[in-house]
């Protein structure tokens, strides 16, 4: 099988991280937006548009199945691009619903979502998670962190500081819903900053998980192929890629 992986930028390549990790395909062609990279400050009709392009890129690939890396694509233009593509397009947020589910919490626990404003605006998360009858949800925007983990910034003061600006008033939570690609790179500072030790959602992981229950994918012995596009900076995203991958 051959998987496109679209982001709107680098944050993307932690969900590619995963999927190499388990190794289920034999070529994985990733595409980042790093041109017009964020879409989580973006209006809906915008990332729909951007997202539609995206997959007239993915037709230079005989790809079987694509999967969209980013939250934000996610929450917004799935429907569209499905209705657009020869196959299927699959998003992170209902394998992190579902990965969440997983966890055994009880309904009342407090899960925290983190993502970006039109991710939260768009309240995927959310609704997914009452339907599932959870009663104790809290949702923060808190797109400060992706050009933090852009520019490297894993941990230290200046994490510290948005840590503090974001999370100071909040209940601690019992699981947090890493809802953006970038986010999985700070997880072990988010889960120090908390007391007890969050439990957290990573879409990469999530994804992986779906996949082989849905697809019934198995690991295969040989390497993935891995094949990095990007609309503009291909040398900083390759950059990127070596150090997250
Ligand atoms: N990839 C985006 C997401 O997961 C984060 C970066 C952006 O705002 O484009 O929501």
């Amino acid at each position: 099988m051959k998987i496109g992986v679209f982001d709107s930028g680098a944050g993307g390549l932690s969900v590619v991280k995963s999927l190499l990790t388990d190794n289920l395909f034999e070529e994985v062609i990733y595409y980042g937006d790093t041109a017009r990279v964020p879409y989580g400050p973006k209006d809906k009709n915008t990332i729909i548009r951007y997202s539609l392009e995206a997959l007239e890129f993915f037709n230079n690939f005989d790809i079987d199945l694509l999967i969209t890396a980013c939250n934000t694509v996610s929450a917004y233009a799935l429907p569209e691009m499905n209705a657009q593509s020869k196959y299927p397009v699959l998003g992170v947020i209902e394998p992190g619903v579902l990965a969440l589910e997983n966890k055994s919490l009880k309904k009342d626990d407090n899960v925290l979502i983190i993502a970006t404003r039109a991710t939260i605006t768009s309240k995927r998360y959310e609704d997914a998670l009452e339907k599932l009858g959870h009663t104790n949800i809290t949702s923060l925007q808190t797109g400060l962190f992706v050009p933090l983990v852009e520019e490297g910034i894993f941990d230290g003061e200046i994490l510290n500081a948005t840590m503090n600006h974001y999370f100071s008033d909040i209940v601690e939570p019992k699981a947090i819903i890493l809802g953006c690609t970038h986010f999985p790179l700070i997880g072990e500072s988010l889960q120090r900053y908390f007391v007890n030790k969050p439990i957290l959602i990573h879409s990469g992981e999530a994804i992986v998980e779906y996949l082989e229950a849905r697809y019934e994918l198995k690991s295969k012995d040989k390497e993935a192929q891995l094949k990095i596009f990007a609309s503009d900076n291909v040398a900083g995203l390759r950059k990127i890629a070596d150090r997250w991958l």
